[in-house]
């Protein structure tokens, strides 16, 4: 297809109620002609996660207002626009069906080309988004909600080479911060007392190393967190500033080592298809500790490094308009009749992982 797309992208399958507008001009890199979010972090704090429910109808409430800014902001109404692409899965249910609920009502109002899109391929095609990269490449997504490399080897085609069985490391992160009396979200607020910390204070462990391949665990890490907090207080009555910033500083190498590792084992496996890239996605990508860590791996493989602006790395409606836009163009046909799916994992073929997060499944 080369002509013009515009197409609206809606996002509401965790806690960030999102519109965007896209357009691709044949030739030309594209236009993120808006990008709204608006996210919930103060709905949810109180509770320590993600409360599905309040998620559910903050999204409902939100969706109208926030795709009627994006197309403001954009300079376009309904009627210039070639499609809607839309969040069908994986995440929360209600949130997911808030935004295909709005879809499909202004697809069949305008008589709009409807796309389904996977939240996880959203993430996985950014890079050709942001950098125009060729297929295929690695990416590593790394959020508070998913932790997954994926070869992305075409618009609809993906293979999962590993995960995690069960926590994703933002929320590690998270969890770290909550037993350490750090505010949230706990990624920024950990790695700014890391920066302050001796890494190599307390040995926590590695966890999946010995198992071959590049899965990944964090909730073991969290565990041996909170031992070494207990063991603490035990002994002297409490923790100090300074234990503080080096219980963060030996978490923080921990998963960056176990990260980079594992980084390293998928790069390895994905060698003989030449890959373009390895592009890093999620929220956790924006720690600088464990994207040096990316980088330098990387750079051993001689392969690019790629990390797109944090905004485009963390839940977006862009990404969903770019992929919509991606599947139109390789020919992939629109339709209103699908349903949306709390798991919709990217990869059928790979082994289902274990374990679903805070803020929903992981595939
Ligand atoms: O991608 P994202 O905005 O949302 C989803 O999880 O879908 O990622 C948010 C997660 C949170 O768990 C947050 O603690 C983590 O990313 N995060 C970080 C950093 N900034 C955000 N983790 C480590 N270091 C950071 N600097
Ligand atoms: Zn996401």
């Amino acid at each position: 297809m080369d002509r013009t797309l515009t197409l609206l992208g809606i996002e509401s399958s965790c806690d960030d109620t999102a519109a965007a507008v896209v357009r691709l001009t044949p030739g030309q890199t594209p236009e993120i002609l808006s990008s709204e979010v608006l996210g919930q972090t103060d709905l949810h704090a109180a509770f320590g996660g993600v409360v599905p429910e309040i998620a559910a109808r903050a999204h409902a409430e939100r969706l109208d207002g926030c795709v009627e800014d994006a197309l403001a902001k954009a300079g376009v109404t309904l009627d210039a626009l070639d499609g809607i692409a839309v969040t069908a899965g994986p995440g929360l249910i209600g949130g997911v069906l808030s935004g295909v609920m709005l879809a499909r009502g202004l697809a069949a109002a305008r008589d709009l080309p409807l796309m389904a899109v996977n939240h996880l391929a959203g993430h996985a095609l950014t890079p050709r988004l942001t950098d125009g990269i060729a297929f295929p490449y690695l990416m590593l997504l790394v959020s508070g909600g998913h932790c997954q490399f994926l070869l992305v080897e075409g618009v609809d085609r993906f293979r999962r080479l590993g995960g995690t069985i069960d926590d994703a490391p933002g929320e590690a992160f998270d969890k770290t911060a909550k037993l350490l009396g750090l505010p949230q979200p706990g990624g920024p607020t950990v790695e700014a007392e890391a920066r302050l910390g001796n890494p190599k204070r307390f040995n926590f462990p590695r966890p999946l190393l010995d198992r071959p391949g590049c899965d990944l665990s964090f909730s073991g890490l969290k565990t041996a967190l909170l031992r070494a907090r207990d063991a603490l207080i035990a002994k002297q009555g409490g923790i100090t500033l300074q234990d503080r910033r080096d219980l963060c500083a030996s978490f923080q190498s921990a998963v960056a080592e176990v990260l980079a590792i594992k980084t390293d084992r998928a790069l390895a496996m994905v060698a003989d298809t030449a890959p373009s890239a390895l592009a890093v996605a999620g929220g956790v990508a924006a720690n600088i500790v464990i994207r040096d860590m990316l980088e330098t791996v990387s750079a051993r493989h001689g392969v690019p490094f790629l990390a797109p602006p944090l905004l485009l790395c963390t839940d977006n409606a862009a990404m969903i308009a770019w992929a919509g836009i991606e599947r139109l163009r390789a020919g992939i046909a629109p339709s209103a009749d699908f349903l949306a799916r709390p798991r919709w994992p990217l990869d059928d073929t790979a082994a289902a992982l274990l374990g679903s997060g805070k803020k929903g499944a992981k595939a």
